[in-house]
């Protein structure tokens, strides 16, 4: 049944699982469980019938909307200059529910001057045949369209009774239709069919193999610079890297990578600003008095592989640490430049890292230990250029975000540095420094709500970060010293509130 649908269920979904099939078991008639999964393997209209008890069809109008504002300015303007021989726009909403979302963007796409006289078209496909025909039949309760703006709901919409009636106008425009984005063999998956795909909040149900496979027919099916529009929970992060990221309207998207793309994107870029350390935590945890530091820098090599690596799984908001995947090359003995980095001894760790084989120094995770090395001596633009060839392998890297951080805030450039953490954070929601550092930047600026929301997360973030990441991006400070000083300007914060 998961693999059909792609769905994955961890261990805290196995109750409620246990319960659908108790209740299907019944409702069927079947002997026992296995009976059930019998029918279930032949029949279609089970699976059809019990889809809707293991999909969670949770949708509204507008939801997300700087999604929208993006799309709006950014995403239709370029694909207006770049198909205008064509004319002709086609957008796919794959896990439409029950169709808010493709209704919305035919709101939005309609009104638009610049875009009269084009071929439109705007698909929803979902495997749920009940969330379909609620879609097709237009019928929404108030609660559809909590976020929607009046002047949509004047326009568009009549009321019948309690709920609204979608005007034909919007739904001609969108066609529904039921499907299974695990069916590889599926109408809607030809290639060069789209412009823009939004695949929002179903990805982080599906198993990993099945995302995978998912965004691969995705990125066959857009086409060349076509955008994909994902949840604010969901990241390529680990699971394709035929995407750049796009950032703007505060949020995140992605762009189908093609040769001639700008694979930086948004890329801006200092060094952790080291606030006063009372001397009481200088003195117990500074990096040489540490045991974790001796231990961490012992294991060094083989885990700052981790952190330049692409994961395995796609990261989900709270997921577990990633596992090695990097087996295409030897491994690479950072053990003595991480020694001196801990000590704070950069000239000589860079030294060390220059008498790498030059085969070894261009590889991401050499290029992000210079890249931190270089942050910390103050020399930012080859700190800079560094992340850049860490994020050309590896555009969605975390750290290397976090690093050009480091470098904007350093330079003077906070609007940079907010949103290079922001991406850091984005890529990779378990990452405390980035938080960390957005927090001290927004007490600084006198954003106390936002200071507290922020520290709050490193201060919960810091005790599971992993040891070598503290090494790495903590700007010299332990685990503790950096729990200390979290709560020090947490407190700090929560006077001023
Ligand atoms: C939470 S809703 C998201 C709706 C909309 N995209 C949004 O963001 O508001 C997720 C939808 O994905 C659909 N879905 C899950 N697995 C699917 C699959 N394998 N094929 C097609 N749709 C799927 C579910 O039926 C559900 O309606």
């Amino acid at each position: 049944m998961a693999k059909r649908l792609g769905l994955s269920f961890d261990d805290s979904k196995l109750d409620e699982l246990a319960n659908v099939l108790r209740q299907r078991v019944s409702a069927t008639s079947s002997s026992d469980v296995d009976g059930y999964l019998c029918l279930l393997g032949t029949s279609m209209q089970e699976l059809r019938e019990v889809i809707g008890h293991l999909t969670i069809p949770e949708t509204y109008f507008f939801r997300i909307p700087d999604h929208f504002r993006a799309f709006q300015e950014v995403v239709l303007p370029e694909i207006v200059r770049s198909r205008s021989s064509v004319r002709q726009l086609r957008i796919l909403s794959a896990g439409c529910a029950s169709g808010e979302e493709p209704y919305t963007i035919a709101m939005l796409v309609r009104g638009r001057t610049d875009l009269a006289g084009w071929r439109i078209t705007i698909k929803g496909i979902d495997v749920n045949p009940a969330v379909i025909a609620k879609g097709n039949a237009g019928r929404y309760s108030p609660w559809s369209l909590r976020e929607i703006e009046p002047r949509f709901k004047e326009q568009y919409f009549r009321p019948v009774g309690r709920d609204f009636q979608l005007h034909d106008s919007i739904r001609e425009m969108v066609s529904l239709e039921e499907g299974n984005l695990m069916d590889s063999h599926a109408s809607f998956w030809e290639s060069d069919a789209y412009d823009v795909i939004f695949f929002r909040n179903a990805f982080m149900y599906l198993s990993p193999e099945a995302g995978r496979s998912v965004i691969a027919r995705m990125a066959k099916s857009l086409a060349a610079n076509g955008y994909l529009f994902m949840g604010p929970a969901e990241t390529l992060r680990g699971v394709s890297q035929e995407f750049r990221l796009c950032h703007t309207h505060e949020t995140f998207y992605y762009q189908l990578r093609t040769d001639s793309a700008d694979t930086l994107g948004t890329i801006s870029a200092s060094r952790m600003p080291k606030p006063e350390i009372p001397p009481s935590i200088n003195e117990t945890s500074l990096p040489n008095t540490g045991r974790e530091w001796s231990d961490s820098i012992r294991q060094a090599t083989e885990r700052i592989r981790i952190l330049s690596r692409v994961p395995e799984a796609p990261p989900v908001l709270g997921a577990a640490k990633q596992k090695p995947a990097d087996t295409r090359r030897p491994h690479v003995d950072l053990t003595l430049a991480m020694s001196l980095l801990q000590e704070e001894r950069f000239e000589q760790a860079l030294a060390v890292l220059k008498e790498l084989p030059p085969a070894d120094q261009v590889s991401h995770d050499v290029q992000l230990l210079r890249a931190i090395l270089l942050t910390n001596h103050g020399d930012l633009v080859d700190a800079r250029q560094a992340c850049s060839l860490v994020l050309k392998a590896d555009e969605l890297n975390a750290g290397a975000y976090y690093v050009m951080a480091l470098c904007s805030e350093h330079e003077g450039d906070t609007q940079t540095a907010v949103e290079n953490d922001q991406t850091a954070i984005y890529l990779d929601p378990s990452f405390a420094m980035p938080h960390l550092h957005l927090g001290l930047s927004a007490k600084r600026s006198g954003t106390f709500d936002l200071a507290v929301q922020e520290l709050g997360s490193a201060l919960l973030l810091l005790p599971r970060e992993d040891a070598t990441r503290i090494l790495l991006f903590g700007g010299g400070f332990s685990r503790n010293a950096l729990l200390e000083m979290c709560r020090r300007e947490l407190k700090g914060c929560r006077g001023q509130l």
